[in-house]
């Protein structure tokens, strides 16, 4: 059986990556794919809820003890995300390594050292990138409502997300419509579902 393909989707705050996670798992699950959706950060976990404690201004914490803990947030869910791709099940995910090295550079720490914790994790096989200018995202709706939500930090982590943009990469214009944002989504993702059923390559991050 091939295994499962990681679809991961990426961007700034209020860009409408949960709306149009969702809305690739229920479309993909429609066709018949076994799929699941994974969201970074997983709140719901023991380094989750520090991570919550954080983003809502209940905590304060070092910026690097922050970062590795949204690191550690990855780690904790990679067995089971490999147990699930390769048991042939599509992974839908959330957000991922490069939030953590495109926020935290934005704040200033080291691009490298921002890179190393993730180093090991297992790497998607699709990437889109959900591009709203900042102007556009303050304009949404709970904007500002979490610690990161800021103009000035928003546009650096653009940036950041921009330089590390790999080749794998698909670039979506957040400011289209919901639904022509998903026929784009969804096309690309079962392009990659298809070519992967050749392919059984599990890779991870260099
Ligand atoms: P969320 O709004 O998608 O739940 O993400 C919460 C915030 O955490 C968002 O501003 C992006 C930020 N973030 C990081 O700083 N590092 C990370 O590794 C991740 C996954 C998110
Ligand atoms: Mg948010």
């Amino acid at each position: 059986m091939a295994r499962g393909r990681f679809i991961l989707l990426e961007g700034c705050d209020r860009a409408g990556k949960s709306t149009q996670c969702a809305m690739l798992v229920a479309a993909l699950k429609d066709k018949g794919h076994s799929v699941e959706l994974c969201k970074f950060p997983d709140r719901t976990t023991t380094i989750g809820q520090m991570i919550h404690a954080y983003l809502t201004n209940a905590k304060e914490l070092d910026d690097k003890a922050i970062h590795l803990l949204f690191s550690a947030n990855r780690w904790e869910a990679m067995q089971s995300m490999k147990r699930k791709l390769e048991a042939g099940t599509h992974l839908v995910v959330d957000r991922y390594a490069y939030s953590g090295v495109a926020f935290s550079t934005a704040k200033g720490l080291d691009l490298t050292w921002c890179k190393n914790p993730d180093k090991g994790l297992v790497r998607p096989d699709l990437t889109f990138f959900l591009d709203l200018p900042t102007a556009e995202a303050e304009k949404r709706g709970g904007f500002g409502d979490e610690r990161y939500e800021k103009r000035e930090l928003q546009e650096r982590v653009r940036e950041v997300f921009l330089r590390l943009k790999g080749k794998e990469w698909v670039m979506v214009d957040a400011r289209e419509t919901v639904q022509n944002m998903h026929y784009k989504i969804l096309k690309e993702a079962e392009e990659k579902i298809r070519v992967g059923e050749q392919d059984g390559r599990f890779a991870e991050e260099e």
